[in-house]
């Protein structure tokens, strides 16, 4: 059944593709970023809809998905992909790299998830999907405090998937691997060879093989998949 969609960081990376993924599978599809000039050439290429929003900041994202309710109608599946990273090791990490990432990678999950839960719940269907990581599973040098978001993550389906279950809503997340996206390109050449050499797959991902796991999640007929974590990494981590 067609549903409505919302994917936040959804207009580049790995939420373009889920963007786009979503739509082929015939849901529509709201997207969600911070960057005007991003959104706009996002929405020419594909008709997906895209509003300027900070799912770090509770009181803007309450504002922007009713904008978004009041636009489309309430939100049925919700994807929240938006991520960033501030890589430093531990003793080189200031305030700001820490919090920057809890805000944008951890808080969103309530900041967004708390504005369309009632409505799902009324409704008696939903699927929330969370863009967790491999390095929330195994940690990462380098990512005290993207490995801990993404590890938040994971406790935060698993809560919600239980609270959700009677009520026709689903909670899971999605660890991806290494992708092919400009996150990853921004890792020093020298470093990213050493981690795909780890890769039992033997090269980085793709954002499509990520965006086929969401429409898979989404979809009417994965009720049962409730409280799930998904490693999509070409094998580095198998647990
Ligand atoms: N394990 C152990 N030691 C390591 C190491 C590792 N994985 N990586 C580096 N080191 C060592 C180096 O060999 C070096 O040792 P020496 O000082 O003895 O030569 C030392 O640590 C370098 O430490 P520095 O304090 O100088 O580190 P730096 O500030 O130069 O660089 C860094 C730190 C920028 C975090 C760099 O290590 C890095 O880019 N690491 C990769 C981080 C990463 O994987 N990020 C993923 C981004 S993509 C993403 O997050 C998407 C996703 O979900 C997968």
């Amino acid at each position: 059944m067609a549903r409505l969609a919302l994917v936040t960081g959804g207009a580049r990376g790995l939420g373009a593709a889920m963007s786009v993924a979503l739509k082929d599978a015939g849901h529509r599809v709201v997207a969600i970023d911070v960057n005007e000039q991003t959104g706009k050439e996002f929405t020419e290429k594909t008709g997906i809809p895209v509003y300027l929003v900070d799912v770090s900041d509770f009181a803007a994202t309450k504002e922007g998905i009713a904008k978004i309710v009041a636009d489309h109608g309430p939100i049925e599946i919700v994807v929240n992909n938006a991520g960033i990273t501030r890589d430093a090791p531990l003793h080189k990490m200031s305030a700001e790299q820490w919090e920057a990432v809890i805000k944008v990678n951890l808080n969103s999950m309530f900041n967004v998830t708390r504005q369309v839960i009632e409505s799902m719940r009324e409704k008696g269907f939903g699927r929330i999907i969370c863009i967790s990581s491999v390095n929330g599973q195994v940690g990462q040098f380098g990512q005290a405090n993207y490995s801990a978001a993404k590890a938040g993550v994971l406790g935060f389906i698993r809560a919600v998937a239980q609270e959700g279950a009677a009520k026709g809503i689903t909670a899971n997340a999605i660890c991806p691997g290494y992708i092919n996206t400009e996150m990853v390109a921004k890792i020093a050449p020298d470093i990213l060879s050493k981690i795909v050499a780890k890769i039992p797959t033997g090269r980085l991902g793709e954002p499509k093989e990520i965006a086929r796991t969401v429409v898979f999640l989404a979809a009417d007929e994965a009720q049962f998949i409730n409280g799930a974590t998904f490693s999509v990494n070409g094998g580095q981590f198998t647990i």
